[in-house]
């Protein structure tokens, strides 16, 4: 007979990509002149018709109707990195549910072009802000001194990253930089002795295969060797536009890392060749010495309308196990 599931210690709710529609009327010249411009191009020849706020209103329906303890999600609010875009994912993050409960990262598209923090990613700080604030750096830490930020719910921590940086034309990199990574050894290994299910969110993927190069996380190899080292139970992500699983090596297991398509995708068809909206309902329990992992995937139907499971699966790897990224 088949044992009862665990209580979860928490349950999370994982999307990403969210790409909310651009405000009304058409940006500044003056605002245009950088490499916006080639993001605005480009989200009136086709990103408008991909990323649908209807879509995205019924993903969030959905997440609410789950009442998962905690939302996590990593990045790509905004298009364009416009202020009046930062002002708009912060009224549309008051939807997503209170700071407390709701964890947010930025994306490439979050750090389009060099943005003063007031008028940029600072708005959004209280949902990317760890619990202590004797370790916020407040006033005006930039994209770096901001994280990583760690967040304790029951026994399990999220760690945020930024891998946001500017780029030029045409790249979509990330960078963690030496600071944060050698901050995130000293965190994971900290809370590692504490005991705790750590998860680490980051915008862009940290596992090599099937990434383009403009795309990819540029100091990659520098922050799979932390995991590696230090170690982690979990990696989270967004910005390849697609739901996959990998694993990456750990110091005594493989790290699973899992990955969401874009929150506002419509379906597939008609020019648009990526995948669908999806997001991941995570039950996270220790029923026994080893953490446990279920995930339920919820991903948008045929008609564009709502959200069906897809597919259930446990995360469960073996210890012995080695991988290459
Ligand atoms: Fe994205």
């Amino acid at each position: 007979m088949e044992s009862p599931p665990a209580v979860p210690e928490l349950t999370l709710a994982h999307f990403s990509d969210v790409h909310l529609p651009l405000p009304a009327g058409r940006p500044a010249m003056r605002d245009l002149l950088s490499k916006r411009v080639l993001g605005y191009l480009s989200w009136r020849r086709s990103r408008q018709r991909i990323h649908r706020p209807e879509v995205l209103a019924a993903l969030l329906a959905d997440v609410h109707r789950h009442a998962p303890d905690h939302i996590a999600v990593t990045g790509d609010l905004t298009n364009l990195s416009l202020p009046s875009e930062f002002a708009l994912a912060r009224a549309w993050l008051g939807t997503v549910g209170p700071a407390e409960r709701v964890t947010v990262i930025p994306g490439n598209h979050d750090a389009l072009v060099a943005m003063p923090w007031a008028e940029g990613l600072g708005t959004w700080r209280e949902w990317m802000r760890g619990d202590d604030p004797s370790g916020d750096p407040g006033g005006n830490p930039g994209t770096d001194g901001a994280f990583p930020f760690v967040r304790v719910r029951g026994r399990v921590a999220l760690v945020g990253l930024s891998s946001a940086v500017p780029t030029a034309p045409l790249l979509a990199t990330g960078r963690i930089g030496a600071g944060q990574a050698g901050r995130l050894a000293a965190i994971l290994e900290e809370l590692g002795r504490q005991d705790l299910f750590r998860i680490v969110l980051v915008h862009h993927p940290i596992h090599r295969a099937g990434e383009k190069r403009r795309k990819s996380l540029r100091d990659g190899d520098r922050l799979a060797g932390v995991l590696a080292r230090s170690g982690a139970e979990l990696v989270l992500h967004g910005h390849g536009h697609v739901g996959r699983l990998d694993a990456l090596p750990g110091p005594v297991r493989p790290i699973a890392s899992l990955g969401c398509s874009s929150a506002s995708a419509r379906p597939v068809g008609r020019g648009h060749k990526g995948e669908a909206a999806r997001w991941h309902l995570l039950a996270i329990s220790r029923p026994g010495p080893e953490w446990q992992v279920r995930v339920t995937v919820r991903r948008l139907d045929s008609a564009g309308t709502g959200f069906e499971t897809v597919g259930t699966y446990s995360l469960a790897m073996p210890a012995a196990v080695s991988i290459s990224r």
